[in-house]
């Protein structure tokens, strides 16, 4: 048996029985076979859930990139580490071998020890889906300073928001981006970022789209010709277990975005761990996950928990749509991939179009199909198994969060019998509660509630940058030294778990995490607008979409409220990016609150989806009225 890849139903049971009965020693016998370390740890675990202090491995030291390449050379040199797809299927794709990805890695970490970045500084990457991506990433991993991803689809005050809260010195973009048959003018955006930064000192471009771009003097320099003066050979910093490792930003459902900090050993020990079991990768296979490195599922499995294997993992830079439909299928083909992990917003938006976009291309490489970042609806997932997976390729349906750092709850393919919209069992080491409202733990079968982690796990975030009390409150104050999730999820007959939604104000939208507060903000913002609420409602392809209740200023006729739709659109972009745009917006003359002046989301939850057939007491409302008016307003 062992602990670090397990191949069938029985041995999943035994390994988790043993990874709660000894967590300790469950994780320190993967940490000792699987990995290579500098100096081994003085202590595996210490713990406290109500400081909040965690620290795994405490005294080992490494660096994750020896883990991720290193290591890799002596046997499998030419093995190709990173495939890169690019936007247009026309343009030749690229193969980056590992003995080739340690010397682009290594060339990168010197340009960035020659620009002054030293271990611990933080550094901001704002890059589409090339390869400068993922090596940048391991470049900063190299020489211990701290990355912190943002998505290229925010906006130049989103970008600004997020590099003034690590106050990093560096960012590194490109001249622009290609999205389908767009391009994105990305350095334009970070200029205008810059506008708002303080700590800025230098500016990486990488040339991508060949656009004419400004330059400014003393703080911008193009990219290749430094890599290229650069020294391929780089010594790996030497890490402390939990020296951080990167910063990654998500929506909380409040204020500011969170910046999760994660660290190393870890982190890399808990990726690696479950990228392995979770996809049952073998050492030939072609590994695809169609997530943005922008978000924790590229960090997790296209960058770190692939490499840490060995894996051979493939980027792809453009869209589901462009050129058509089946651009997906038609990469798989090429490439033989054979696990694929995608999100079910994507699914459902291949669904709609028509078969001929799958059935046209050869699947059958396919071994293993994954979906992330929320619910799969039942017809999502069948329309996945059958027609991608040809009811022959186990769905694993994969619940976690950025916060968790990898997965949580899943099948294990070829082990744990599927079930549709069922995340199934918790993998080895972690050990879930199901919560009620008073705080006490629900026991048994078919049961639901909140769901919370009441053990420590080894790639969980360490704190929030800047605000560990925030952490607290956030994580580990809703229930009794437990981590809570933010989901509620129930547990059926046989206690396989279905993660049923967020239960605090966070909505996924096409699989992205919003915070309704923000986005409130910013509609606040247009001079017209008195205030405003923010709620989700079901849809088709994005899962859920944004419904807003505004409240103008004045009533008056004078202003077209069709153009006042386009303008507060036109704000969120702007401060937040296009992702947050509202579907519906919905001028209103108050609205529900409480006598203590909350708004009552739940009632305007309701009746943006249509489901106003029990709206609950609203005899707590101070204004019980405007309920009524707010539903014969509604789109
Ligand atoms: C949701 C993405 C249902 C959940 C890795 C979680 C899911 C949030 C699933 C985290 C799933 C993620 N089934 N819901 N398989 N996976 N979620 O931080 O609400 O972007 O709390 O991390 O996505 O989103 P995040």
């Amino acid at each position: 048996m062992s602990n670090y890849h397990i191949k069938g139903l029985e041995e999943y049971f035994n390994v988790y029985r043993k990874s709660v009965r000894y967590p300790e020693k469950f994780w320190e016998e993967i940490a000792e076979e699987h990995f290579v370390w500098r100096k081994k740890w003085n202590n595996v675990l210490s713990w406290d859930f109500e400081k909040p202090a965690i620290k795994w491995f405490e005294g080992a030291q490494l660096n994750i990139t020896e883990n991720c390449i290193d290591r890799h050379l002596l046997t499998n040199a030419n093995k190709t580490a990173i495939i890169f797809e690019p936007n247009d299927p026309k343009e030749a794709a690229e193969h980056i071998s590992y003995g080739e990805l340690s010397k682009r890695v290594n060339a990168f970490a010197n340009v960035l020890k020659a620009q002054g970045i030293q271990k611990g500084d933080r550094v901001c990457i704002y890059l589409p889906m090339i390869p400068e991506l993922a090596i940048s990433v391991l470049a900063c991993a190299r020489i211990g300073a701290v990355h912190s991803v943002v998505f290229a689809g925010f906006s130049s005050s989103a970008l600004a928001t997020r590099i003034n809260d690590s106050s990093c010195k560096m960012v590194i973009t490109s001249d622009g981006s290609y999205r389908g048959a767009k391009t994105i003018d990305l350095k334009g955006i970070v200029d205008e970022a810059l506008n708002d930064c303080t700590t800025i000192e230098s500016v990486l471009v990488a040339k991508r789209i060949h656009s004419d771009i400004s330059m400014q003097e003393g703080r911008d320099q193009w990219l290749q010709p430094l890599l290229d003066a650069a020294s391929t050979v780089c010594e790996a910093e030497t890490m402390d277990a939990e020296d951080p490792l990167f910063i990654l930003y998500t929506s909380g459902s409040t204020g500011m975005p969170k910046g999760m900090v994660h660290t190393t050993a870890g982190y890399m020990v808990g990726t690696a761990f479950t990228f392995k079991n979770v996809f049952q990768y073998r050492n030939d296979d072609v590994y695809w996950c169609t997530a943005d490195i922008g978000w924790i599922t590229g960090h997790s499995y296209i960058v770190y928990g692939p490499l840490a294997n060995g894996a051979t993992t493939l980027m792809f830079e453009g869209v589901p749509s462009y050129p058509d439909f089946g651009r997906f299928w038609e990469v798989v083909e090429k490439h033989k991939v054979n696990q694929f992990y995608t999100a079910p917003t994507a699914i459902r938006a291949l669904a709609k179009e028509n078969l001929d976009f799958v059935e046209k291309y050869d699947l059958s490489s396919l071994k293993v199909l994954g979906s992330v970042g929320e619910p799969i609806n039942e017809e999502a997932w069948h329309w996945y198994n059958d027609n991608v997976g040809k009811k022959k390729s186990p769905i694993v349906d994969t619940w976690w969060q950025t916060e968790t750092g990898g997965i949580m709850i899943s099948p294990i393919p070829f082990a744990t019998p599927t079930k549709p919209t069922y995340a199934t069992l918790p993998l080895p080491g972690i050990q879930p509660a199901l919560m009620d409202e008073n705080g006490n733990e629900i026991k048994g079968n078919q049961v639901d509630g909140r769901l919370c982690i009441k053990f420590p796990w080894p790639s969980m975030a360490r704190t929030i940058w800047g605000n560990h009390q925030r952490y607290k409150e956030t994580y580990f104050s809703a229930f009794e030294n437990k981590y809570f999730t933010g989901d509620g999820a129930l547990r059926d007959e046989v206690g396989y778990y279905r993660i049923t939604g967020r239960v605090d104000d966070v909505i996924i939208v096409s699989g992205h995490n919003l915070g309704t507060a923000p986005i409130e903000d910013a509609v606040n913002e247009h001079p017209a607008v008195a205030e405003s609420a923010i709620v989700g409602f079901p849809h088709d392809i994005k899962g859920n979409a944004l419904y807003g209740y505004v409240i103008l200023k004045e009533t008056g006729e004078g202003r077209k409220h069709e153009n006042l739709r386009k303008e507060i659109n036109q704000i969120i972009t702007e401060h937040i990016g296009p992702i947050a745009k509202l579907d519906k917006i919905q001028f209103t003359v108050g609205l529900p609150k409480t006598r203590s002046g909350k708004i009552m989301r739940r009632i305007l939850r309701k009746i943006a989806g249509k489901d106003t057939s029990n709206l609950g007491d609203t005899s707590t409302l101070l204004n019980p009225e405007v309920v009524e008016e707010i539903m014969k307003g509604a789109l």
